[in-house]
């Protein structure tokens, strides 16, 4: 069997914040991302939602290796990547893009867009400047923009335009693996459809693999092969888009589907989701057993001091929550 493009184990990132010194505590800790266990299969995309705050982009960020990581591994088709430095950890990264929110991070606004293209094939060493500029226009045709649009410069275009160049930039190395983190965000409802076509289109044509970020569950359904629903640092339900939307296990992953409206009226009606109340509490103090007991509808005494495990909770599919152990599963 070939291994995952990408696979986590038991990955952690905490960030040590200022403080601390006068009162002689240890300074305090964010656990960003805690014990994620994670993989992403060739051709597959995962959609990682959940809230503001609750580790995405640091995950992301920590599986392509810019974010340093505090414990655990990254194996990259198979190969333990966690430790690799300097030219080795440049070469890994190569095999790896991220595209943003704001498309002008990973634009050069000096740079016309024809350069901007051409430039990873250059530093490649992607051919002759027949070869180079044959492919820019293939990238440029395959994100639905004009070939002469590479004489321009990012601020000529709209936002939308701007986002197929960021797409095309990331993807004319057909790079293994893309973290796409909220690229829609900044987008206007009428376009954020073509943008996520887009990346359909281009994940068949190139054999792309992607982590899609998003807090939009609703977005991410019909699109996704699979989704990873993240709280608190932590993965607590993780399947199949279909299986998730029609079944969701974690009385997290229910309220976010509460909180979206469903495109399916009768679906909607027919479920009883309870709906999320309470603040997120915070980072630096996460609650004991089950960092979402403090605002479950169903909690019950071993949340508050036991962490659930992953369990079951379908084919290919699972959730950390004492209910599904205790065989009396929520709706
Ligand atoms: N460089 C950093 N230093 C300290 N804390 C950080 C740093 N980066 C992120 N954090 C903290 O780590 C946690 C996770 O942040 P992250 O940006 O990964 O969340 P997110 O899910 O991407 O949120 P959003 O949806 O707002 O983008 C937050 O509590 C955040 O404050
Ligand atoms: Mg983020």
């Amino acid at each position: 069997m070939t291994p995952p493009v990408i696979e986590a184990r038991g990955l952690t990132v905490s960030f040590t914040l200022p403080g601390g010194f006068l009162t002689r505590r240890p300074p305090p800790t964010v656990q960003a991302v805690s014990a994620v266990d994670l993989s992403v299969a060739k051709g597959e995309t995962l959609a990682l939602v959940g809230e503001s705050g609750c580790g995405k982009s640091t995950l992301g960020r920590a599986l392509i290796r810019t974010q340093s990581i505090s414990n655990g591994r990254v194996l990259f088709k198979g190969r333990d990547i966690t430790d690799l430095k300097g030219e080795a950890l440049r070469a890994a990264r190569s095999s790896f893009q991220m595209i943003f929110q704001d498309p002008y991070a990973s634009l050069n606004p000096k740079m016309r867009v024809f350069d901007t293209l051409a430039e990873p094939l250059r530093v490649h060493g992607g051919g002759s400047r027949a070869e180079i500029r044959e492919r820019v226009d293939e990238i440029l045709d395959a994100v639905g923009l004009d070939r002469s649009f590479g004489a321009r410069y990012p601020h000529e275009f709209s936002g939308g335009q701007r986002q197929r160049v960021a797409i095309a930039r990331a993807v004319v190395l057909k790079p293994d693996f893309i973290v796409a983190d909220e690229p829609l965000s900044a987008l206007d409802v009428s376009l954020q459809l073509q943008v996520l076509k887009l990346f359909d289109a281009l994940r068949r044509r190139f054999s792309l693999t992607y982590l899609f970020v998003s807090h939009d569950l609703a977005r991410v359904f019909g699109f996704a092969d699979r989704v990873a629903v993240m709280y608190l640092g932590k993965i607590v339900e993780i399947g199949p888009a279909t299986s998730l939307v029609a079944r969701p296990a974690h009385p997290y992953t229910q309220a976010l589907i509460a909180a979206a409206p469903s495109p399916d009226p009768v679906l909607e009606a027919s479920r009883e989701v309870p709906r999320l109340s309470g603040e997120i509490p915070s980072p630096l103090d996460p609650p004991g057993g089950c960092r979402f007991h403090t605002r479950c509808p169903f909690v019950m005494p071993v949340c508050r001091s036991v962490e659930p495990p992953m369990l079951p909770a379908g084919p290919d599919h699972r959730a950390a929550c004492h209910l599904l152990g205790s065989g009396t599963g929520p709706a």
